[in-house]
């Protein structure tokens, strides 16, 4: 008589032990693990897999031919953008993001636009009809598109075998299951070996699969942590969705850099891609404003410039309020006590508050010197002058740091048409030499800003 075995496996990192236990030893988190059933044949598969690379033999690495990396075009920029170039044949891609804010749109979009490829859409979460009304507001047709809505996986196999698609979508992860496995969809075994069968099947066709993956209210990619080390790349989906800005980036990627970053703006009509990020975040106001100063910044590898506004009022009731929207609080308290310590003013009995706009969040010490002058530009009540633009850290003694490509800050500035640019002195001795348009200010103390500006 067969008897169903169980086994306990960590929600937080996947690790597995025969009974019940209260720490992980692995990740250390406690109270994380839940009985799963698992099938009693599944020791056997390791030996199976082994029997089946028997021909494979130790390679010396100078005679392993490198294979010239031929990416596919996904045809959307920010998403080669992020992918480092385009997507890699035979990698398996996880894409999170919270419930809402885009996933099943912009691999819909992706989908659609490969119009030079067969495309598989397999989704577990919505029906075909659901698809076509997307595709309907998204508005582009592909005549190679192919929408499956199917769950198990030997299925959706049988399936990919007669339709041998170039590029596979899966919707997602969660709703997966594999007959393999008798517990039920979204559970952790499920989620590991539902991906564990998409990356062979990526690996030995040599097709790209996505994984759209759900992320739990903590923030991490529901589902153990295992299948962030599964697959090639993974990619997060965010942004506010009272705003109408949502960024790309990869937190893991096999195959380019982590730092890069796609910028999309969420349409009733789909997803646009974003190219020049500077100019939506700066906004155009026809006399100036005090309070508002605008950064040079680096995200990933681009430079943006943002703008920080600020607001500085006395405190109505005793305590002052502190309040930042996509700058770290602690960052601008220690920025004020710097301000009330070195510069004297009195910001202590102040309300301030500060806001990144577009509600990006950004967390490059260059914007320091810009939120610094937005606080003291709303103190003072007095703007700054049109076309200044700021990029320098500020350290604790209200020196003016420098900080890492300047040279990239200032050509973008320039480029946008800005008059000038605040840097520190300790940059401006490197990249000395170089002859700008722009004006660039070299400073060393946030005094010499505050007299420049304001007196
Ligand atoms: P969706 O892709 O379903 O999100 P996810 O798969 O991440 O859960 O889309 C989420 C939101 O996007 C939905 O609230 C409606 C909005 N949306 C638009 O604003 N414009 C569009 O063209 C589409 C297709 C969706
Ligand atoms: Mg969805």
């Amino acid at each position: 008589m067969s008897k169903i075995k169980t086994a306990f496996f960590c929600k937080n990192c996947g690790a597995q032990s025969p009974k019940w236990i209260g720490k992980c030893p692995s990740c250390l988190s406690w109270n994380t693990y839940e009985e799963e059933v698992i099938h009693k044949d599944n020791e056997n598969k390791s030996l199976d897999k082994l029997a089946d690379k028997k021909n494979i033999k130790p390679t010396l690495i100078d005679e392993i031919s490198p294979r010239n990396e031929t990416r596919i075009d996904s045809k959307n920029n920010e998403v080669n953008r992020v992918l480092g170039g385009g997507i890699v044949p035979g990698s398996l891609i996880l894409i999170g993001g919270e419930p809402g804010i885009g996933k099943s749109t912009l691999m819909l979009q992706m989908a659609l636009e490969l119009s030079h490829l067969k495309v598989l859409y397999i989704t577990g979460e919505e029906s075909d009809q659901q698809i076509k009304m997307r595709a309907e507001r998204i508005n582009l047709s592909h005549s190679k598109c192919y929408v499956l809505t199917e769950t198990i996986t030997q299925y959706i196999f049988k399936h990919i075998e007669t339709l041998n698609p170039d590029i596979v979508i899966v919707d997602s992860i969660q709703t997966l299951t594999t007959n393999v496995l008798d517990s039920s969809a979204g559970s952790i075994s499920q989620i590991r070996e539902c991906a564990a069968e998409l990356n062979r099947f990526a690996k030995q066709t040599d097709t790209p699969v996505f994984l759209i993956g759900h992320i739990t209210k903590d923030g991490t990619i529901a589902g153990p942590k295992i299948l962030e080390h599964m697959v090639d790349t993974v990619l997060q989906f965010e942004g506010d969705r009272n705003y109408i800005y949502r960024i790309l980036r990869s937190t893991k990627n096999r195959f380019g850099s982590t730092s890069e970053l796609g910028i999309f703006e969420m349409l009733n009509s789909g997803l646009r891609e974003v190219s020049n990020p500077s100019e939506i975040l700066i906004s155009q106001f026809d006399e100036p404003l005090s309070g508002i100063a605008i950064s040079a910044t680096i995200e990933g590898m681009r430079p943006i410039l943002i703008e920080t506004q600020a607001l500085v009022g006395s405190a109505a009731y005793g305590t002052p309020q502190r309040s930042a929207t996509g700058f770290d609080l602690r960052r601008l308290n220690m920025l004020l006590a710097v301000l009330e310590k070195r510069c004297g003013f009195k910001l202590g009995i102040k309300d301030v508050f500060l806001n990144i706009t577009g509600g990006i969040k950004v967390d490059d010490p260059a914007i320091d010197l810009g939120v610094v002058v937005a606080v003291l530009s709303s103190s003072e009540d007095i703007p700054i002058a049109s076309k200044t633009c700021f990029a320098a850290e500020v350290g604790l003694s209200g020196e003016i740091r420098a900080i890492n490509r300047i040279e990239q800050r200032i050509t973008e500035a320039e480029k946008l048409g800005f008059k000038t640019i605040f840097v520190s002195k300790y940059n401006f001795q490197k990249s000395d030499g170089k002859n700008y348009k722009i004006k660039v200010i070299p400073v060393g103390k946030i005094e010499e800003v505050f007299t420049a500006l304001f007196r």
